[in-house]
């Protein structure tokens, strides 16, 4: 399977994809943590965290190369952050074919609270919030036991910068998709599992 999973920061992209590739088999592959696993690294365009940390968008070319090398090397991905503007998505177009397109559809001042109150796990990326998707011991991952940090792009000021980009950018993306007949809106609101559920049954679908 090929599925996109699209949605504004904070819908759940990350949450949700990590699930269906565990539970369908898939391989997840993600431009944001792609990125941020290098981020000081020097492209003829600047390092990755000098976009990333005031909310913009990586330059295309540095991004198109990342999920063209992710993609070619695995049969069946869920794809999460990725394509973010129009020329992305004829990039992606042109390398691949998609199985399903799913939008994750989340209320604006819902995902604010989501990002800010966002806890990672910088050993195995896995994440909790403070307040809905709390640890069972706070400030430490479940998973491995690492210490929580709150990643640099999750404060106030940068997420509303974040959702402005996606306004500008990204929104169009899910139109053309919408156009082409290809989306699938699923409610990315009530708990992750009833989320999850939506999704499975989109993927299970197609
Ligand atoms: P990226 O890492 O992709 O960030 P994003 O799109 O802003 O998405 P997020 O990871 O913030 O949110 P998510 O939808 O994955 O939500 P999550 O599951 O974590 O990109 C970061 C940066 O990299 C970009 O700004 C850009 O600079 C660059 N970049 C990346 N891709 C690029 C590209 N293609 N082109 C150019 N630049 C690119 O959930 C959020 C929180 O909510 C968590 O705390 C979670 O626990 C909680 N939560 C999840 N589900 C629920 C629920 N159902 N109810 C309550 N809480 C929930
Ligand atoms: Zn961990």
């Amino acid at each position: 399977d090929h599925v996109l999973l699209l949605g504004p920061p904070g819908a759940g992209k990350g949450t949700q994809s990590k699930r269906l590739a565990d539970e369908f088999g898939l391989e997840h592959v993600t431009t944001g943590d792609a990125l941020r696993a290098n981020k000081h690294m020097e492209t003829e365009h600047g390092t990755p965290a000098s976009f990333m940390d005031a909310g913009e968008l990586v330059p295309d070319a540095v991004v198109n190369e990342i999920v063209e090398e992710a993609l070619s090397s695995t049969d069946g991905w869920v794809l999460d952050g990725y394509p973010r503007n129009l020329s992305q998505a004829e990039y992606l177009t042109d390398i691949t074919d998609l199985d399903a397109v799913i939008y994750l559809d989340v209320d604006r001042e819902e995902l604010v609270d989501r990002l800010t109150g966002r806890r990672v796990c910088e050993e195995c990326g896995a994440n909790f919030h403070v307040e809905f998707n709390q640890p069972s011991t706070e400030g430490v991952c479940d998973v491995c036991g690492a210490t929580l940090i709150q990643r640099d792009d999750d404060n106030e000021e940068t997420v509303r910068e974040r959702l402005r980009v996606y306004d500008e950018n990204t929104a169009a993306v899910i139109e053309h998709y919408r156009e082409e007949g290809s989306l699938v809106e699923v409610d990315g609101e009530g708990t992750p599992d009833e989320v999850f559920g939506r999704i499975a049954d989109v993927v299970e679908e197609n």
